[in-house]
């Protein structure tokens, strides 16, 4: 029985987490000679797009780090208007210059089971001009229920995107079927929350942990 309650809800979970019908967009044109160098430091989400139409978080930045083992990613945000977290995920560069942009992200997750302890995901540039804006995106497919989710970030180097920048930036999400009136602005009216956590937690982008 018990097993049944939590095929359900997990079932469940499924179906609210992968909502766009059919496969990730494919030929997807993405930022032509990436220089991950020029990529570095510290962006701040100014919009996004989640396709499960969650919005559980704000204040959120991302910044790259340069570690003895690699470059990694740390997104922080403040979790429910409460808790200040943050997450790292390792980059996963592209050997293949022509693919540079095509970036993964990869979580290490040690007291979880064998088979989820580390989890990959796309981490795709599809435009940016390094100094004021970029446009990121990732996709998981579930072939299950044949359905996929998205994720969009658009960063500012600023705390506020201009104008001219955000046009920019939202040129490229046609080309993944995202009409930009559904983009949710960050707020960061409110980015000292009461609760600071030091140690990474979760991502909260991409929540769903197995491939399905
Ligand atoms: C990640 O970023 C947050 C916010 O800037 C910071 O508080 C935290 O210490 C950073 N974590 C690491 C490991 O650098
Ligand atoms: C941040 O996000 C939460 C949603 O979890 C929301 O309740 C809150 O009003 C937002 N804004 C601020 C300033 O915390």
């Amino acid at each position: 029985m018990l097993k049944i309650v939590s095929f359900i809800i997990c079932f469940n979970y499924v179906f609210a987490y992968f909502t766009l019908p059919g496969s990730c967009p494919e030929e997807v044109t993405l930022k032509e000679d990436f220089r991950l160098p020029d990529f570095y430091g510290k962006w701040y989400q100014s919009y996004h797009y989640s396709s499960d139409g969650q919005q559980q978080n704000n204040c959120s930045s991302l910044e790259l780090l340069t570690r003895p083992s690699g470059i990694y990613l740390n997104q922080s945000r403040v979790d429910r208007g409460l808790f200040h977290r943050f997450s790292i995920g390792k980059l996963d560069i592209n050997p293949r210059l022509e693919d540079a942009a095509r970036l993964d992200l990869i979580f290490a997750f040690k007291n979880a089971p064998r088979r989820l302890k580390t989890r990959r995901y796309p981490f795709h540039v599809l435009a940016t001009n390094y100094n004021y804006f970029a446009t990121v995106y990732t996709c998981q497919y579930s072939p299950l229920i044949d359905k996929h989710f998205l994720y969009v970030w658009i960063l500012s180097r600023n705390p506020i995107l201009n104008d001219v920048s955000k046009e920019l930036a939202i040129k490229p999400l046609q080309q993944i079927g995202i009409d930009s009136s559904k983009l949710v602005k960050d707020d960061r009216s409110k980015c000292v929350p009461k609760y600071f956590e030091d140690i990474p937690t979760e991502p909260m982008t991409f929540r769903f942990p197995v491939p399905i």
